[in-house]
């Protein structure tokens, strides 16, 4: 890129939410910058932010201005697309942004929780894509007692119609009386793979809810609520499929 070309890096950065532009070329100063691959320490470098690939500490910097990327904590109830023909209500109901988003995966109606909302086609991709292994947690309400050899059993794993199925993680997250409610992670996302693999150990789901998708969490968001992820939530996420 030319002398005058392009946009000086340190502006990119901070358009991007890095930080002050006086940060920003701090940070490039400390050679922790990278724009494809190279590291840059001048302040100056001028770099065409819709095509640079530009890294802060090993982290991907989003720096495309029409990219896009939410979190939302699907209702029990509600269909997991941008629109429903049945006139059933849908993400749409709740995402008042103007773009056109795309929802990374789907829950089932019943289910609540974490969804990911965008317009970036390459890395919805890839988060959906089993090659990449999104480690997705849940919450599953089960009735109790459990046998204490229960995670062991989800973590060998079991043979559902499909194939085998396992769990990665599994703890006992909380219990009251015989209401007991499970966290368990998986890396994989065929339908009802949580339902099916707890009804097959004998333990059919009462109530579930994503709480995690790959390195994006929940947190406090409440049903029906939305909110932008941070930078670094996004770079993150790119991290996470090697983006
Ligand atoms: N597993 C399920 O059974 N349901 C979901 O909605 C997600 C994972």
């Amino acid at each position: 890129m030319s002398e005058n070309e392009g946009v000086r890096l340190q502006k990119v950065l901070a358009e991007a939410g890095i930080g002050s532009r006086r940060h920003c070329e701090e940070l490039i100063g400390e050679g922790r910058v990278t724009v494809d691959g190279k590291k840059v320490f001048r302040f100056g470098e001028r770099v065409d932010p819709r095509h640079a690939v530009i890294h802060v500490d090993g982290k991907r910097v989003e720096t495309r201005s029409e990219m896009r990327y939410y979190a939302i904590n699907k209702p029990r109830g509600v269909v997991s697309t941008m629109s429903d023909e049945r006139g059933r209500k849908s993400l749409a109901d709740y995402v008042e942004v103007p773009e056109r988003l795309f929802h990374v995966g789907r829950l089932d109606t019943d289910t609540e929780g974490l969804i990911l909302l965008t317009n970036d086609g390459e890395l919805s991709h890839r988060l959906t894509h089993p090659s990449y292994g999104v480690f997705k947690t849940y919450l599953a309400e089960i009735h109790g007692p459990i046998p204490r050899d229960l995670g062991r059993r989800l973590r060998a794993g079991v043979t559902l119609d499909d194939g085998p199925a396992k769990a990665d993680k599994f703890r006992i997250f909380d219990q009251v009386g015989r209401r007991v409610l499970v966290e368990i992670t998986l890396h994989e996302g065929r339908k009802h793979i949580v339902r099916r693999l707890l009804k097959e150990v004998g333990f059919p789901v009462q109530q579930l809810a994503r709480i995690e998708f790959g390195p994006i969490k929940l947190g406090q968001l409440q049903p029906g609520g939305i909110r932008a992820l941070t930078v670094h939530e996004v770079g993150e996420l790119y991290k996470s499929v090697g983006l």
